[in-house]
């Protein structure tokens, strides 16, 4: 099928709630993919920072099938050793105490959330519930992850949003403090990198403030690294760039190299406020995400593998600050936002299409979420065309 017959029969069957690139995608192998017309592209957006190993790679991809062939699904209601091998390997290189798994970044903040205002309820009692999260943050699609956001912009349509969240200003102690004075807080949200918003890093002085701020008052820190998360900064978590511990932290995108997983992960204090019956999913840690997850940690924890990454979002670094019409690199690691100096994102990323490279964008900024497994010829493959788009 080309990709127009595919456009043609999606459009008449699929609700249009996405912006997309008029082109149906074949099939994938390493960093590069190909349409339905047989156009090949270099991929620098790894399906929004989800494909960690890139497409089909052997090891995920003979993991992932002998689970397939093994056991797909049961239940929650019974034990599975490859959901138990996941949460040990996955606890012990996050460093928390246990994890609850869903199926999307959303999902995952939303057990955050629960497990937040359920230790709170315990510990002090109904009216302790607010969560205070930051403007231009990004936490997800569902009502409450939604109002989580700190974004005017998604707080439209669907009222009535869930009450409860307040936001304070990235980067501003004073408006922090001022807030965290309210005795109904229960926790602070952040992202390390705020990804959606910007690509933009909170500075180390904000988070130390968070930390030492939340402490004495036993309100929790969630840290949201469900972009940054899963060796994306060059770290496994963008916290320990900070030399951070939130009391939780969530993941999902590239921890299951390209398979639908979220994880809630709790530090001890927190590893029994959901009880039997108070939270569950379907899907959630299901045995072929977690045989992926395994195949992705696999990877990460092979020797050198972190330190490639750093190397790697260095090269991407060094070269787009070259570039005469970069006007600033933001971001940790492999998650790069470009601000241009007179070209527009959306425009770029056409453009880039057309070369054959897929990016990304946030807000006015061309985003880099490239496979961890990008080689540095790919790189250079990726930045030759992209520089043909900024310097014409
Ligand atoms: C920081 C952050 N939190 C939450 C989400 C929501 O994840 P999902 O789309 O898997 O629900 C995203 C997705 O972009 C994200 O970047």
């Amino acid at each position: 099928m080309s990709s127009e017959n595919t456009i043609k029969k999606f459009n008449e069957h699929v609700i249009q709630s996405y912006g997309r690139y008029p082109l149906a995608m074949k099939q994938g192998s390493g960093r590069r993919c190909e349409d339905e017309d047989g156009k090949q592209y270099i991929d620098f957006g790894s399906g929004i920072g989800t494909n960690s190993l890139g497409y089909c790679d052997e090891k995920w991809a003979d993991a992932v099938c002998a689970q397939v062939r093994t056991l797909q699904h049961n239940s929650n209601y019974y034990y599975t050793q490859v959901q138990a091998d996941f949460a040990e390997r996955l606890c012990a290189i996050a460093g928390y105490d246990k994890v609850f798994f869903g199926n999307s970044g959303a999902e995952a903040n939303e057990c955050a959330i629960k497990v937040a205002r359920k230790y709170s309820f315990d510990k002090y009692g109904k009216g302790r519930h607010t969560i205070i999260t930051l403007v231009n943050s990004f936490h997800g699609r569902t009502i409450a992850t939604l109002s989580a956001t700190g974004q005017d912009v998604f707080h439209n349509y669907f009222f009535p949003f869930v009450e409860g969240f307040v936001n304070v200003e990235a980067n501003n102690i004073d408006d922090l403090k001022a807030k965290l004075e309210d005795k109904t807080v229960c926790a602070v949200m952040l992202e390390y990198v705020q990804g959606e918003g910007g690509v933009n890093k909170l500075d180390k002085d904000f988070v130390d403030a968070v930390y030492e701020l939340c402490a004495p008052k036993d309100i929790l820190v969630i840290a949201d690294e469900i972009q940054t998360g899963v060796g994306r900064t060059g770290k496994f978590l963008a916290g320990d760039h900070y030399g951070k511990k939130a009391d939780i932290t969530t993941l999902a995108k590239g921890i299951a190299g390209g398979i639908p997983m979220g994880a809630c992960l709790v530090n001890e204090k927190l590893a029994g406020v959901l009880t039997a019956g108070t939270h569950g999913s379907t899907f959630g840690g299901n045995p072929i995400a977690c045989a992926g997850g395994l195949a992705v940690l696999d990877r990460i924890e092979s020797k050198g593998f972190l330190d490639d990454v750093c190397a790697k979002a260095e090269h991407f670094r060094t070269r787009l600050e070259k570039c005469s019409e970069v006007a600033g690199v933001s971001g940790l690691g492999l998650m790069i936002g470009i601000t241009l100096k007179s070209k527009k994102a959306a425009d770029v990323a056409k453009a880039a299409l057309d070369k054959g490279l897929l990016v990304l964008t946030a807000k006015e900024k061309v985003r880099l979420l490239p496979p961890l497994t990008i080689e540095v010829s790919e790189i250079d493959a990726g930045l030759d065309l992209l520089f043909e788009i900024l310097e014409e």
